[in-house]
C-alpha cells in the first residue's frame, strides 16, 4: 500500500507513522506556570540531538487549536525537566496524560513526589531513575492543523541519575533503570529483554 500523507484523512496518517516510528521514549515533562504551579505530562515525540552540549528535542502538539499547558509554561519560564518513566511509573504517567484543566497539579493527581531541581524552577519527578534539566534555546512551530506542533530544543544543563544506576565505565544500568517505550495508542514495551548486536569490524 502507499499513501500520500497529504491526501488521508489525517487521523489515518498520524495512526500510521505513530505506528510504525515505535518504540519512541517518552519524555516526562514537568513544568512550571508564571506563578510556579507546577505540570507534568509525558510526550513520545522526543529525542536526544547531540551530546556536546547536551541537547533533546519534544513535539508539543495543539489541542482542540490552543497550546497545551507545557508549552504555554516552557514560553513563560524557558525551563522544564525531562523525568525517566521507569516501568513502575507507567501508571502514574498516565494519569499525568490526561487532559487536566491547567490548574490541576498533575504531580498531586497522580500521587507523585516532588524534588527540588539544581538550576531550574520546575520540580522533578523524584520516584523517576533519571531527570534531565533543561533551558529551551528555541521554539519552532513544525506542520498545521489540525495536530500541527511546536518543536521545542532545549540544552540540558544538569543529568540526574539515582545512585545505585551507574556502572563502571560511565555505563549505565539499564535494567535497573527499566525505561518505558511507546508504541501506539495505550500499548507500551519494555526495555527488559536486551541483546547485543556487533557491529563487524571493517577495514583492518
Ligand atoms: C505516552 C504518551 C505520549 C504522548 N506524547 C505526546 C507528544 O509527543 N506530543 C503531544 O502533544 N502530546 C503527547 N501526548 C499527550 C499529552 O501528554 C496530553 O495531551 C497532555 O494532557 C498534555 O498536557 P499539558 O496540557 O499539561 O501540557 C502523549 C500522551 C501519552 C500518554
Amino acid at each position: 500500500m502507499l499513501f500520500n500523507p497529504r491526501e488521508i484523512d489525517p487521523q489515518l496518517a498520524y495512526k500510521l507513522l505513530a505506528s510504525v516510528v515505535v518504540p519512541r521514549p517518552i519524555g516526562w515533562a514537568s513544568t512550571v506556570d508564571a506563578q510556579g504551579h507546577a505540570n507534568l505530562a509525558p510526550f513520545s515525540f522526543f529525542m536526544m540531538i547531540t551530546s556536546s552540549p547536551p541537547h533533546i528535542a519534544i513535539s508539543v502538539g495543539a489541542r482542540d487549536g490552543e497550546e497545551k499547558d507545557t508549552l504555554r509554561n516552557i514560553r513563560a519560564t524557558g525551563e522544564f525537566v525531562i523525568n525517566t518513566v521507569s516501568a513502575a511509573l507507567g501508571p502514574a504517567m498516565a494519569v499525568s496524560a490526561a487532559e487536566w484543566p491547567p490548574e490541576v497539579d498533575e504531580f498531586a493527581a497522580a500521587g507523585l513526589e516532588t524534588a527540588p531541581s539544581a538550576v531550574v524552577r520546575p520540580p522533578r519527578v523524584a520516584a523517576a531513575p533519571a531527570n534531565l534539566e533543561c533551558v529551551a534555546r528555541q521554539i519552532m512551530p513544525v506542520g498545521g492543523p489540525p495536530y500541527g506542533a511546536h518543536l521545542v530544543i532545549a540544552e540540558v544543563v544538569r543529568i540526574h541519575l539515582r545512585d545505585d544506576l551507574l556502572l563502571e565505565n560511565n555505563r549505565v544500568d539499564l535494567r535497573r533503570l527499566d525505561a518505558l517505550g511507546r508504541l501506539t495508542g495505550d500499548w507500551y514495551c519494555s526495555t527488559e529483554i536486551q541483546y547485543e548486536l556487533h557491529r563487524p569490524p571493517v577495514g583492518q
